[in-house]
């Protein structure tokens, strides 16, 4: 993880009280009125704290691969105590299996520029398999349209993740929208956000 600070187990992103309301608010519209929610690259856990309080008519399953996110997401939880918070689970999406089968949304905040291609391809299979049709896959984060950069800000933030790591980089979304297109899911929303960010939501058709 990145641009983290940590108490005990439980670590914090600055990033997570900035982008967590303008992030809920499309949530609230975008996702099912009942079932359970998987959410994948969970990070801190401090997503998954706001959103199954705010959204107490679903089930919320954080994931994550990294062992300490999971230590993390674990710790906030238990902090929290709320019934409709589920245990965290180890989940890579690039694996071609996951631990769990069924789900009736998904989300993925800050993964798809922040962690090699194939986690990307992954997340896209998954998905095409594990949502019913209707269901519906959220996206937030940085995205190029038509090759370019919508931000000085953005191309700088690209450079730096390539320096990082050379597999991460901010992502075309028109490659990410023919990706999720292969696997049976239609970008039905683009919609801008704080920060030059994006929330994107695609349906499984
Ligand atoms: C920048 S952090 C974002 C965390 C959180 N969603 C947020 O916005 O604060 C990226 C996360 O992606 C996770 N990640 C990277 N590759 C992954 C993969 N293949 N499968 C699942 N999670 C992955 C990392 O462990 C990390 O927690």
């Amino acid at each position: 993880m990145t641009n983290t600070r940590q108490t005990s187990e439980a670590l914090t992103a600055p990033s997570v009280s900035r982008n967590r309301d303008p992030i809920l608010a499309v949530l609230r519209r975008a996702l099912p009125p009942s079932g359970t929610v998987l959410e994948v690259a969970s990070g801190t856990g401090e997503h998954a704290i706001h959103f199954a309080s705010a959204l107490p008519h679903l089930a919320w399953q954080p994931t994550d691969r990294d062992e300490q996110a999971l230590r993390s997401i674990a710790a906030h939880r238990a902090a929290a105590g709320l019934p409709n918070l589920l245990a965290p689970l180890a989940l890579d999406a690039s694996a071609a299996e996951w631990p769990i089968k069924r789900a009736d949304a998904i989300v993925a905040i800050n993964m798809v520029h922040i962690s090699p291609w194939r986690a990307t391809e992954g997340l896209m299979a998954g998905a095409g398999q594990m949502l019913p049709i209707g269901g519906v896959l959220y996206l937030y984060g940085a995205y190029k349209e038509s090759g370019v950069h919508t931000a000085p800000s953005n191309e700088a933030f690209d450079l730096d993740l390539k320096q990082r790591n050379p597999e991460w980089g901010i992502r075309d979304l028109e490659a990410v929208a023919g990706l999720a297109r292969d696997h049976g899911l239609e970008l039905i929303e683009r919609i801008p956000m704080p920060a030059n960010n994006l929330s994107l939501v695609f349906r499984r058709a």
